[in-house]
């Protein structure tokens, strides 16, 4: 079996943290038992280009008990953590290619390496496997029943193909389930940013100006932590009615062009490029933080700041200093890359089970399905999004009402006034 990896010797190291996580996951441990009993993927070949991290692991083990083939590359330079790897490699003998701070190329040969099995499905983080497959791989296009795509800024990718009738096999866009972004996005990314943050610069957030860029519900959930670590939050917003909505939850609304000036951490999550560049470089204050909790390392225009600074020294462990020529220090966390994956392990386990249920279902409806559907983006079928709310709600022990037969009677007719 072919993987590359960084180092075989921390995979027992891997296998616990990965048993760990499991312990969190309750619904994906629900499915895995059923997809062993009745084997859903039975022959299939599924590509996965995910964050390779403890929970992707507990994924690629449900994957696999359904009998799916399974290999997984890295959907980011630097969010692999490097014993999971080793673990997946040699407890769950998974050819995975993906280690932590490899380079562009390495990162791309990766992705042809985890192609080359051939897929029927494909389980993208980002879009980088369907992008190569339409671009580089075209063979492999007469093959694939279907794809999966996790996250905004992938879905946004894909939908922009669909638009232009250049998508040529299904997906189901998982980041739209209500089960992944209202938790994942929210308080998946809320959470791991604040910690990533914190695990990079050891810094107090209380009385600090933290300006979060982007309103959506991965922004949502940053400004709400931050503003629970005693931050004072300002939210910038392109949006009209997101900065709406950020003003009447009690945040400061204004321009980057403003905040740049009073802030003292800087956090992107818009998905879009440029979100941070010079003109605001030049405006910030010394000792101004900038990191992104997006998908894709474009939000801090970085190649202008290189080109601005006099001097850039790293000062520990993702934190470089770039020093302008006007005498002040910025700096930047993780390369402007995701800090909560690159600094922190990413969202906790718990809202990870219910995001890769979501994965994990998905692929087994397009096993079931994906003959019958189009070339476009689809949502998770409502009926799978609610099944994996009731079994999150019933491993937490929650019970809830039902509707008794008169207010269904009553939901479904138009007749009864006052
Ligand atoms: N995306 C965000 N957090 C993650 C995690 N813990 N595992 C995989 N993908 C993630």
């Amino acid at each position: 079996m072919k993987y590359d990896i960084k180092d075989i010797r921390l995979a027992e190291n891997g296998k616990r943290r990965i048993e760990w996580a499991a312990k969190d996951m309750p619904v994906l441990k629900l499915i895995k038992a059923r997809f062993q009993r009745t084997k859903p993927l039975k022959g299939i070949r599924l590509a996965a280009c995910l964050h390779v991290t403890t929970e992707t692991a507990v994924l690629m083990e449900t994957l696999k008990a359904g009998g799916a083939h399974v290999t997984l590359c890295a959907s980011n330079p630097l969010s692999t953590q490097d014993d999971v790897s080793a673990s997946l490699a040699k407890h769950l003998k998974i050819p995975v290619f993906a280690i932590k701070g490899e380079d562009n190329k390495t990162y791309y040969k990766h992705i042809r390496s985890v192609l080359a099995l051939k897929p029927h499905i494909t389980m993208d983080d980002g879009a980088d496997l369907v992008s190569t497959i339409h671009t580089k791989e075209k063979s492999l296009i007469k093959n694939i029943i279907g794809g999966t795509e996790e996250t905004t800024t992938g879905v946004i990718r894909l939908r922009a193909m669909a638009d232009k009738g250049v998508l040529k096999y299904p997906i189901i866009s998982v980041n739209d389930a209500y089960t992944k972004y209202l938790f994942d996005n929210r308080y998946g990314t809320g959470q791991s940013t604040i910690d990533g943050i914190l695990r990079a610069t050891n810094r107090l957030y209380a009385g600090n100006v933290f300006v979060v860029a982007g309103y959506g519900w991965c922004g949502k959930g940053v400004a709400m932590r931050a503003k629970g670590m005693g931050a004072n939050v300002i939210v910038t917003e392109v949006n009209p009615l997101r900065a709406l909505e950020a003003t009447m939850d009690g945040y400061r609304v204004m321009s980057m062009k403003q905040a740049a000036e009073v802030g003292d951490i800087f956090v992107t999550v818009t998905g879009d490029i440029n979100v941070i560049e010079r003109s605001h470089f030049t405006r910030m204050k010394d000792g101004a933080i900038i990191c992104n909790s997006g998908h894709f390392n474009v939000e801090i225009a970085l190649k202008e700041l290189k080109k601005m600074a006099k001097r850039t020294r790293k000062i520990r462990e993702f934190i470089q200093e770039f020093t302008l020529k006007n005498g002040r220090n910025i700096y930047v966390l993780a390369e402007g890359r995701l800090v909560n994956l690159a600094a922190a392990e990413g969202h906790p386990s718990v809202v990870m089970d219910m995001s890769f249920a979501n994965q994990a279902l998905s692929a087994e409806h397009l096993v079931r399905k994906g003959k019958s559907l189009n070339k476009i983006v689809y949502g998770v079928p409502q009926k799978i999004d609610r099944e994996i709310a009731a079994l999150k709600l019933s491993s937490m022990g929650i019970k809830v009402d039902k509707l008794s037969t008169e207010q269904k009677k009553y939901l479904s007719s138009w007749e009864m006034g006052t």
